[in-house]
């Protein structure tokens, strides 16, 4: 068992693909994962990873990585650990603050005190970070130039302003791609935690030799991600309210904009960093670099699902949302070879093939509703 990958969250919508994936090449893949009821209702494992465990293929460690000891029993053997664990929504971060930072930021320290601490066998660290930590994405005046932009004032939103202004002179501004470079400024929970496990990753990483790479997806979308949980991805979210004859609801006003990359092209991000030596101490943007708008989305599924339900338009804002981030690609072009295959149109329906044959329960009303409860919609 020398050579085992230990995939944290390996039961989730990124993990399991990842798992597939490995198997594919022939590793030996070591999941550890709590099945999380708000992303596994049943309480049980999917039947994808489920085969696989029945075949001995993947070892399974039901496990919390808020838990010492079950990091180091997962731990033991392993020669490549994708991080991929972690408590997964914007808006629910905002409320349940202490379970985010625990799981997210904890969890990942847990990991690091071992690896620092402990005789272990990890060669490689692979950590998943996200778009999320930009904050507002580049962007560019036509009269001054590149900026880096703060996230949009209340009172602009309030006005239903939602384009992103230039600070010198107020002109309208145009999204650019942004690249690694640009500073963070994370406007959730969610998303501080989510830098906080890129940066304690990548110093751990680096102070004691094993190499380590934070990969920055953009909006991930595919097949088993989870439509019961209102939490997730969008693309998940307008199919099941489709699928349940709802019209998607669309905040602001549809234009903002962002990268949706297919799942495959996930899979195909980390077994690259897997091979690639120049990646370590690097954090890699893992997106499409092309902008789709929120409004164009919910018509690409409409289209591929043959309904003729419009979206919603609500003219509400959510607190700490973004106006446009499309990811600059340049850096895993150049370091890790990566192309991304999947034009939208093509993943899109592959999500939606799936999205028919699962019995999707819409609870996006009820998430809706916390988020008003809680004054985060506004
Ligand atoms: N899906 C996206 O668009 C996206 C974008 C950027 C980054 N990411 C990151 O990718 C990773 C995977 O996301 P996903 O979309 O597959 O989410 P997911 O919710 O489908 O999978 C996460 C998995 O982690 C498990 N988990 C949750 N808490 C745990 C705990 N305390 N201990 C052990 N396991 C736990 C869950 O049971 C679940 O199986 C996350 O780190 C997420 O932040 C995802
Ligand atoms: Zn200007």
């Amino acid at each position: 068992m020398a050579s085992t990958i230990l995939v944290t969250g390996g039961a989730g919508f990124i993990g399991s693909h990842l798992v597939d994936g490995l198997l594919e090449r022939g590793e030996a893949v070591r999941v550890l994962d709590i099945l999380d009821p708000q992303v596994h209702p049943s309480g049980s494992l999917p039947s994808y990873i489920q085969g696989h465990v029945d075949t001995g293929r993947v070892e399974l460690h039901v496990g919390d990585v808020r838990d010492r000891p079950t990091w180091r029993k997962a731990l033991d053997g392993v020669r490549v650990v994708v991080h991929l664990a972690a408590a997964v929504g914007v808006g629910q971060s905002m409320y349940e603050v202490a379970r985010y930072v625990e799981i997210n930021t904890q969890g990942t320290a847990i990991l690091l005190d071992i690896l620092a601490n402990e005789a272990h066998r990890v060669e490689k660290l692979i950590v998943a970070s996200s778009m999320s930590i930009y904050g507002e994405g580049s962007s560019t005046c036509p009269e001054c130039g590149p900026f880096v932009p703060e996230i949009r004032e209340e009172k602009q939103l309030q006005k239903g302003d939602y384009e992103v202004h230039c600070p010198s002179c107020g002109s309208l501004a145009n999204p650019a791609p942004t690249p690694e470079t640009k500073p963070p400024v994370p406007t959730s929970v969610y998303a501080v935690s989510k830098r906080d496990q890129e940066e304690l990753c990548l110093t751990i990483g680096r102070a004691y030799d094993i190499p380590t790479v934070a990969l920055r997806y953009f909006n991930v979308y595919g097949p088993r991600q989870a439509l019961t949980n209102p939490y997730a991805g969008v693309a998940a979210i307008f199919s099941s309210r489709l699928l349940n004859n709802n019209s998607p609801l669309i905040f602001e006003d549809g234009d903002q904009t962002r990268d949706f990359i297919h799942i495959s092209d996930i899979v195909q991000a980390n077994l690259l960093a897997m091979d690639c030596s120049e990646a370590a101490g690097q954090a890699l943007n893992i997106g499409t670099g092309r902008p789709t708008s929120v409004a164009q989305l919910a018509g690409h599924i409409a289209q591929a699902l043959g309904s003729d339900i419009a979206p919603t338009v609500v003219g509400k804002y959510r607190s700490g949302d973004i106006r446009h981030c499309v990811a600059d690609i340049s850096r895993a072009r150049e370091v890790l070879g990566f192309e991304p295959r999947v034009p939208l149109a093509n993943g899109v329906s592959d999500l939606v093939d799936w999205v028919r044959q699962q019995e999707a329960e819409d609870r996006v009303d009820i998430a809706a509703r916390e988020l008003e409860q809680k004054g985060l919609t506004r």
